[in-house]
């Protein structure tokens, strides 16, 4: 076999040489196995600089050796000013070109940042009607991913840019607040029956990063997570990689997609770092295996979060 290269995930099923496929890896976490869903999670990319297309070749080179089923946006798909319409020039210079690569072709589900709200967030689910690949029905929706060994997981995509924004006018004194999103969420993870929750946003509710936490989500969303027993939030916004525990719910933040900026230590941090790069979390039944790796597909820090308390 020729170790010069990884294997994909679809030549490890084929041949059965999963010993032989994490020599080929090397330092890196090893391939995926069949009972697991593998996904990457990406934030604040959409500058269309050359440090975004450096994310994506590192993006790329994962998902050549470990296999990627879908892939996360924590929103800030395009700045300064989102897009304008479904068939803005952005949505190919800054999105189909740098993540061209066979292996990133696959599903990709979408959030919203503040910046796509400074455009028009209808031009943006309504490109997913001529891009199959890029999925938001809704600014805020859920998704069900049935993993190979039986299990669900429940993903929640929230639009947090229009929570945050009216929380200081009026939620405050309307308690406890009935805006339709936040009253979606909290009837949603009461119905879901899936063993995995995991709720994604674009504002962090914690967050050494420069725009630190988001107050409004903590108070709105953190007695929910816990109550409902969300195993983990992933957000963007803060442009950096972090890992903040709060209680039984692990904070990830994945804004290094294009352009990072300084990160300080806070509360519950177990990691935080100033950098490009991105997040592969390889999901089974009984545990989530998280990865950040940086710019040049190097693995900077790794956790496992189990899917009970
Ligand atoms: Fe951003
Ligand atoms: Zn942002």
């Amino acid at each position: 076999m020729n170790n010069s290269r990884s294997l994909t995930r679809r030549e490890v099923f084929r041949t059965g040489a999963g010993a032989a496929a994490m020599l080929a890896l090397g330092s890196r976490a090893p391939a995926a196995t069949s009972g697991e869903a593998v996904f990457q999670v990406i934030g604040d990319w959409g500058f269309g600089n050359e440090n975004q297309a450096k994310v994506a070749r590192a993006m790329a080179e994962v998902a050549d050796a470990n296999g990627c089923d879908f892939i996360i946006s924590t929103g800030d798909n395009f700045y300064p000013r989102g897009v304008t319409s479904a068939t803005d020039e952005k949505f190919r210079t800054h999105f189909e070109e740098p993540y061209s690569a066979l292996s990133l072709r696959v599903p990709w589900y979408v959030a919203l940042g503040n910046h796509d709200h400074n455009g028009d967030i209808r031009a943006q689910i309504d490109y997913g009607r001529l891009n199959t690949r890029w999925i938001l029905p809704a600014p805020y929706y859920k998704r069900t991913v049935r993993l190979p060994g039986g299990s669900t997981a429940d993903f929640f995509f929230l639009d947090t840019t229009p929570i945050r924004r009216e929380f200081r006018s009026w939620v405050r004194f309307v308690y406890f607040p009935s805006r339709p999103q936040v009253a979606w969420l909290e009837r949603e993870l009461a119905l879901s029956n899936a063993p995995w929750k995991i709720v994604v946003g674009h504002h962090p509710l914690f967050s050494g990063g420069s725009h630190g936490g988001t107050s409004a989500l903590v108070e709105l969303l953190q007695p929910m997570f816990d109550r409902y027993g969300v195993q983990a939030y992933l957000n963007g916004h803060n442009h950096n990689l972090e890992h903040v525990r709060m209680g039984d719910v692990q904070y990830l933040t994945i804004g290094g997609g294009s352009k990072p900026t300084r990160i300080s230590a806070v509360d519950g941090q177990h990691f935080a770092a100033s950098r490009l790069g991105f997040m592969q979390a390889r999901l089974a039944t009984e545990e989530m295996h998280i990865e950040f790796f940086d710019e040049d597909s190097r693995p900077l820090y790794r956790a496992s979060i189990p899917v009970g308390a």
